[in-house]
């Protein structure tokens, strides 16, 4: 598959952003914003975003900025977790001026990381990959769904729509409900993935009440 883009080192060897990776956080921005402000609680004064599988999570400086739109004045803090050690330096090393924290960690076993408690507000998991591994992903899941509070909500992107189906039947199915569903209109297609493309799909999760 395609990569998303990669990251260019710029003179000062701080590195940057690819250009379509910054439109695509420009849409992921806006999709996130008209998908969770209205599930938001209005009680939760603070936001603790979970981001699992993050990769070297491009997103965190957009999760980070709808998190401060949303709950301004109060804090904003992101924990993202993947498997990948690469990814992880890398994430450390370009997202250091932000109030986020990167873990090597298997996100099947998140719950032995006691101390990062279970009172997120957002679970957050970008192109998750259910369709290559049903039963990992369902640990992943049950994981996440662990560390949200009672009020707090998770969401995943997709690459393709019947992955995204699954998962949301797999997410239904360990007690969530689909609060909000939206195809990305103006995904960037993945140009050797037929059918796939960028954040195709977004959707957020609860709790059933
Ligand atoms: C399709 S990639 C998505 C990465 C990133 N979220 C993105 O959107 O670019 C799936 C990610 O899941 C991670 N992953 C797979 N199994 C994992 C596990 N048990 N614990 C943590 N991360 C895992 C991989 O390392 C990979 O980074």
């Amino acid at each position: 598959m395609e990569d998303s883009g990669t990251i260019i080192t710029s003179a000062s060897g701080v590195p940057r952003m690819h250009q379509s990776i910054r439109e695509d956080m420009s849409k992921l921005k806006g999709l996130l914003r008209e998908s969770i402000s209205p599930h938001l609680a209005p009680e939760q004064r603070d936001m603790r975003i979970l981001n699992l599988a993050c990769g070297r999570c491009d997103e965190a400086e957009t999760l980070i900025s709808v998190g401060r739109e949303m709950k301004p004045g109060g804090a904003v803090e992101m924990v993202g977790a993947d498997i990948r050690i690469r990814e992880i330096r890398q994430a450390r090393e370009q997202h250091s001026h932000l109030p986020a924290k990167f873990l090597i960690e298997d996100a099947t076993k998140i719950d032995q990381h006691k101390e990062l408690g279970d009172d997120f507000n957002l679970v957050f998991l970008r192109h998750q990959n259910f369709w290559h591994g049903q039963e990992l992903w369902k640990k992943i899941f049950d994981q996440g769904i662990a560390k949200l509070r009672p009020d707090g909500m998770l969401v995943i992107t997709s690459y393709f729509d019947h992955e995204h189906k699954l998962a949301l039947d797999a997410l239904k199915a360990l007690g969530l409900e689909v609060v909000s569903n939206k195809r990305n209109r103006a995904s960037r297609a993945l140009s050797d993935a037929p059918g796939k493309s960028v954040d195709r799909w977004v959707a957020v999760l609860r709790q059933k009440k």
